[in-house]
C-alpha cells in the first residue's frame, strides 16, 4: 500500500499527535506523519516531531500573508490530509477552498453538542449523563462538518473537568486514527 502524507496541525501539548504518530507505524496504516504545523512556539507536541524527525514549522499568524505560508509547505509535502489535533486558530474559508483535499478535526464532545470552547465546563454545568468525542470533516462553520466516528462513555456522579478531559482524551486517541482508516477504506 502507498501511503499519503498528512499534515498535523496542532497548539498544545501534542498528546493526539503523539498516538497519529505511533499508529502511522504500523504498515497498514493509510498515512504518514510527514509534517506538524503548529501557531505557538511553545507547543510542547512539537517535542514529537522532533523527536520522530518530522519536519515542523512555526508559523507567524499575526502575518497577514500566513495562510499562503502554510499552503505552500502543504504543497511541498504533497500533503492529502490535514489533521487539527488541538489547533486553536480558526481555519479561514479561503483555506478551505483553496486547499480541496481533506481537512478533518478532533473535538471533546459529541457533536451537534457542544461546540466551541469550555465544553467539559459546559457539559458538567448541564450534567449530562454521556459525553465523548467526535472526529468530523471541516467546513466553514466551526465544529460542524460531517462526522466520520464519535466515541462516548457515561460521566460519573464525582467526573470534574480534569477526570472528563483524561477520559475524553483517551477515546480521542483512538477515535483520530480510526477516523483517517474509514476514510482512506471507504472514499
Ligand atoms: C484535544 O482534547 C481536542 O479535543 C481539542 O484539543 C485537545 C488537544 O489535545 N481540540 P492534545 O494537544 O492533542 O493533547
Amino acid at each position: 500500500m502507498v501511503k499519503k502524507n498528512a499534515c498535523v496541525f496542532i497548539s498544545g501539548y501534542g498528546s493526539n499527535l503523539k498516538s497519529l504518530i505511533s499508529n502511522s507505524r504500523n504498515h497498514n496504516f493509510p498515512v504518514n506523519i510527514s509534517l506538524v504545523i503548529t501557531n505557538n512556539f511553545k507547543a510542547k507536541g512539537l517535542l514529537h516531531a522532533k523527536k520522530n524527525s518530522i519536519p515542523y514549522f512555526i508559523i507567524n499568524t499575526k502575518r497577514r500573508n500566513f495562510e499562503n505560508k502554510v499552503l505552500n509547505l502543504i504543497k511541498k509535502y504533497n500533503i492529502s490530509l490535514i489533521c487539527l489535533a488541538g489547533y486553536m486558530k480558526i481555519i479561514s474559508k479561503g483555506f478551505i477552498s483553496a486547499y480541496k483535499k481533506k481537512i478533518i478535526n478532533v473535538h471533546p464532545s459529541l457533536l451537534p453538542k457542544y461546540k466551541g470552547l469550555n465544553t467539559y465546563e459546559k457539559i458538567i454545568q448541564n450534567k449530562e449523563k454521556k459525553t465523548g468525542c467526535t472526529v468530523h470533516f471541516v467546513n466553514e462553520k466551526l465544529d460542524s462538518g460531517k462526522l466520520i466516528v464519535q466515541k462516548s462513555f457515561f460521566i460519573k456522579k464525582d467526573d470534574k473537568v480534569d477526570i472528563l478531559k483524561k477520559k475524553t482524551q483517551k477515546l480521542e486517541h483512538k477515535a483520530f486514527s480510526e477516523a483517517i482508516i474509514k476514510i482512506y477504506r471507504y472514499n
